[in-house]
């Protein structure tokens, strides 16, 4: 349903984008996560036209977004990061008025309106004035926008920003009920919305994509994204640099010292155990040890690693 080569997006001298490519399935839900700056808002306004990359290409259902534009248009529900809305419309008559912009007239755009305020949840309040909804109110008149004219794509930037946790809950299984019909592209900079709404994710970072895959798959993907716990008892700067020694070990951390025990943290390769030469480096130096484990990966560890790489 979207596929994207090579896309880079320079803004005076800046890379924002640098060679992104990734393809979203029909009928996907995914995620495309990033910190702040990523990327994510400006990869979205170049999937739907707002916005042409510097270089690289973008397809929507097969059509060229560039070259096809009026037609990628009507595929795609596009819900941009801040909705702009008109505060002094009430609900139904500014879905119509958006409907009437993307074409729909008559009966149709009746039906429309009534379905899309229907889906999210409009109905009661549909005589409200803009201007005094909720912010979670707001954002789903800004989803019934979307899908007014039933696109079989929806592109939603951040459609939880900025709502409490109970609105969070609310949008949330509403994108998952819209997947049900939908091929949904959704970016976030929070780890939670991927791990519970989408299929699979997209990584991104500095204009990088840095993995792709299934929530619970992504770890493995990521350079030293395993950890190893080892408590040891000997000279704390000894151990440290012994350990650093060791092959795929990246980094070595003190994470605390109770009587002349030790606790290390070791951040490894991914996919890669040391803990049977930590054993064996502990019995050659002599240190008593009392705990060697690894930690599973989990994706919070992967995004975690990704938004400090810079600290490293
Ligand atoms: N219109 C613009 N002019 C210059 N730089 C921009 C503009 N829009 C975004 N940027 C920069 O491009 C990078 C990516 O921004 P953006 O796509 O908005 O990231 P995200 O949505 O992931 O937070 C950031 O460094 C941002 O400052
Ligand atoms: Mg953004």
């Amino acid at each position: 349903m979207i596929k994207v080569e090579n896309l880079s997006k320079r803004y005076s001298g800046h890379t924002a984008l640098d060679s992104v490519s990734f393809e979203v399935g029909r009928g996907e839900i995914v995620g495309f996560l990033g910190p702040n700056g990523a990327g994510k808002t400006t990869t979205l306004r170049i999937l739907t036209n707002y916005l042409p990359p510097s270089s690289g290409r973008a397809e929507i259902d097969g059509l060229d977004v560039f070259k096809d534009s009026l037609a990628v248009r009507q595929r795609i529900g596009y819900m941009p990061e801040n909705v702009p809305l008109y505060n002094d419309m009430r609900i139904k008559e500014y879905l119509r008025f958006r409907g009437a912009l993307k074409g729909m007239k008559g009966r149709d755009l009746r039906a429309a309106v009534g379905d899309a305020m229907e889906r999210c949840a409009l109905h009661e309040v549909r005589r409200k004035m803009i201007g005094t909804l909720s912010k979670g109110f707001r954002q789903r008149v800004g989803l019934a926008d979307a899908l007014i004219n039933k696109p079989p794509l929806l592109i939603l930037d951040e459609p939880t920003n900025g709502l409490d946790p109970n609105q969070i809950r609310e949008v949330r299984s509403l994108i998952k009920e819209l997947g049900e019909d939908h091929t949904i592209l959704i970016s976030t900079h929070i780890l939670p919305e991927v791990e519970m709404t989408c299929g699979r994710v997209i990584i991104i970072n500095q204009g990088k994509i840095q993995a792709i895959g299934e929530p619970r798959n992504l770890a493995g993907q990521i350079r030293s994204a395993g950890t190893v716990r080892v408590e040891l008892k000997g000279d704390p700067k000894v151990i440290e640099a012994k350990l650093s020694g060791l092959p795929a070990v990246r980094k070595v951390s003190l994470e605390q010292s109770r009587e002349d025990w030790h606790l290390f943290v070791l951040k490894v390769e991914a996919n890669k155990d040391v803990r049977e030469r930590v054993d064996q480096l502990a019995r050659k130096e002599q240190w008593p040890l009392r705990e060697l484990s690894r930690k599973g990966v989990s994706l919070e560890d992967v995004f975690a690693e990704l938004t400090l790489h810079h600290h490293d």
